[in-house]
C-alpha cells in the first residue's frame, strides 16, 4: 500500500469510528448483507464524496487539488462499480427485493397487465443494477433499463441528464427513478430530472419515485406536503404514496397532467420549513 494510502485509510477510518452523522441519502441498503459491514461503509462514504465533489464542481473558484483527492479516494473505495455491488446486495436483502416489486404490484391494482389493445407499456428504469428486474412482467412491460455505468450489455449506459430531450419527448409510459434522483448531488439536478421525466412520459404516463425515507421526513427544506406541491406544479399528479413510520423508504407513483399553474419562482430557492437537527436534501426547480 502506498504510503499516502495508508494515511488516507487511517483518516477514514477514524472518521467512521467517531460515528460521524450519516448522509441523508445513505439508504443504509446492505445492513442485513452478507458483508454489512463494508457495504454500509462505502455507500456511506460515497454519497459523502460524490456530495463534495458536487459542491467542489460549482464552486466558482473550482478547487482542482480537492477534487483530485475526492477522485482518488473515491478510485480508491472502488468507484462507482463497488457502490453499485453494495446497492445490489442491499436491493435483494433489505427491502425484501427491489422497488420494482412495487411498482409492478401498483400497475397490477391500476389493471394496467391487461391492456393488451394499447400493446406493452415502454418502461425506462433508470438506475437500472439488473438487466432483468421485470422479467416477470416481459409479456405486457417492455423495459428498457439504463444507468451511469452498466454492469450487463443489457443495460444502456447513458447519463438521464444527458438524454436528447426532443427524441424522447413524449415517448415512454412509465420512467422509474428508483433511489437516483437523491444520488444526484446538485439539488437543481434534481429538479431538471424530474423535469425531464415529466416532458419524456406520454400523455397520461406514469413516473415511479422512490426516495430514502429521510429526504422528505427529516429534511429542512423538503416535507411530504412540499414534495407534493412541487410536483403538482410539474404537472404530476399523485396517484399512489406508500411508507411507513420507522422505515427506510418512501415511494410514490405520478401521473402526468396539467401543471396546477403555480409559479414555478418558489421551487427554484431553498426555504426552511422545519428547524432543528434536520438534513438538508433538497430539490430544487432549474
Ligand atoms: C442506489 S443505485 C439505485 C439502484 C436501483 N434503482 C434501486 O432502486 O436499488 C443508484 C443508481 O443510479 C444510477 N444513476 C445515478 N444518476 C444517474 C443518471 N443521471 N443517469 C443514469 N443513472 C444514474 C447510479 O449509477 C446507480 O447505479
Amino acid at each position: 500500500m502506498r504510503p499516502l494510502t495508508i494515511v488516507r485509510t487511517a483518516i477514514i477510518q477514524v472518521a467512521w469510528t467517531r460515528k460521524k452523522k450519516i448522509p441523508v441519502t445513505n439508504t443504509d441498503k446492505a445492513s442485513s448483507s452478507s458483508t454489512p459491514s463494508s457495504s454500509r461503509t462505502v455507500i456511506r462514504r460515497f454519497h459523502v464524496l460524490l456530495k463534495k465533489q458536487g459542491q467542489l464542481k460549482n464552486a466558482s473558484s473550482a478547487n482542482a487539488e480537492a477534487l483530485g483527492e475526492i477522485d482518488r479516494e473515491i478510485d480508491e473505495l472502488g468507484g462507482l462499480a463497488a457502490y453499485q455491488r453494495m446497492s445490489s446486495i442491499g436491493q435483494g436483502n433489505d427491502r425484501g427485493g427491489g422497488s420494482e416489486k412495487v411498482l409492478i404490484q401498483w400497475l397490477i391494482d391500476m389493471g394496467l397487465r391487461k391492456r393488451e389493445v394499447k400493446g406493452k407499456l415502454r418502461l425506462l428504469e433508470v438506475g437500472a443494477l439488473k438487466p432483468d428486474n421485470y422479467r416477470a412482467c416481459m409479456s405486457w412491460i417492455d423495459t428498457t433499463p439504463m444507468d451511469l455505468r452498466s454492469r450487463h450489455p443489457s443495460i444502456v449506459e447513458q447519463d438521464f441528464l444527458l438524454m436528447d430531450e426532443d427524441e424522447n419527448r413524449g415517448k415512454w409510459d412509465i420512467i422509474s427513478l428508483s433511489l437516483v434522483v437523491n444520488f444526484v448531488p446538485n439539488p437543481r439536478d434534481r429538479g431538471r430530472m424530474l423535469c425531464l421525466a415529466h416532458s419524456m412520459l406520454t400523455q397520461d404516463g406514469l413516473l415511479f419515485l422512490a426516495l430514502p425515507l429521510p429526504c422528505v421526513e427529516n429534511s429542512r427544506y423538503l416535507t411530504f406536503d412540499n414534495l407534493q406541491s412541487l410536483m403538482n406544479a410539474l404537472g404530476l399528479t399523485e396517484v399512489q404514496r406508500k411508507w411507513k413510520k420507522g422505515g427506510k423508504m418512501a415511494y410514490w407513483l405520478y401521473r402526468k397532467s396539467e401543471s396546477d399553474h403555480k409559479p414555478l419562482d418558489e421551487y427554484r430557492k431553498k426555504t426552511v420549513c422545519r428547524q432543528g437537527d434536520r438534513n438538508n436534501f433538497a430539490i430544487l426547480l432549474p
